[in-house]
């Protein structure tokens, strides 16, 4: 077993549509950047990824390469799940603190659980998610950006363990 941490910040502004965990909230805010943004994906990203010893998501994706311009991150996802697959492990859980003043987390936790589940093929179970407020201070508790920490834990799945030990 072996458990990665992921952490991300996006700025909050105007006119963007807010996405987290692939769910739209609610917000007279969404989050700016060359993905939409939504840095609940990228943190749980950057958690699997390195738990299996990769690069991080700017790697993978960097913010330079107009082609993936505005690109879903639940594609991001997708592409991190497939790689952990190929390598030979399976997430067992994900777990996430997602800090803003606003809007409030909990009533989007179920839908946010279900969309990621679907994403990776893991167990509803496996994932927790929760918001925090940082009590009206610094860029969080100034609603400046929503920041998010992550961390992953994957196993190395029946098949490859038995080729190392030889079927022991
Ligand atoms: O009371 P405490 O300082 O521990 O927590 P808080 O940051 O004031 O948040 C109170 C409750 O609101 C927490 O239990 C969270 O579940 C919820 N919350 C949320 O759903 N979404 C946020 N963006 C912030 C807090
Ligand atoms: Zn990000």
């Amino acid at each position: 077993m072996r458990v990665g941490i992921g952490y991300d910040v996006h700025a909050l502004v105007k006119g963007r549509k807010l996405f987290l965990g692939g769910v739209e909230i609610q917000s007279d805010k969404g989050l700016l950047g060359h993905s939409d943004g939504d840095c609940l994906i990228h943190a749980i990203c950057d958690a699997i990824l390195g738990a299996i010893s990769e690069y991080d998501i700017g790697h993978f994706f960097p913010d330079t390469d107009q082609s993936i311009k505005d690109i879903n991150s639940v594609e991001i996802l997708r592409s991190v799940s497939d790689l952990v697959g190929k390598k030979g492990y399976k997430i067992v859980n994900i777990d996430a603190v997602i800090v803003a003043e606003t809007p409030k987390i909990y009533p989007y936790r179920e839908k946010i659980k279900e969309r990621l589940s679907e994403i990776l093929g893991i167990e509803k179970d496996s994932i927790g998610i929760k918001g925090k407020t940082t009590e009206g201070l610094g860029f969080t508790g100034r609603k400046e950006g929503i920041a998010v920490y992550a961390v992953a834990l994957v196993e190395k799945t029946p098949g490859d363990w038995q080729e190392l030990t030889g079927g022991i």
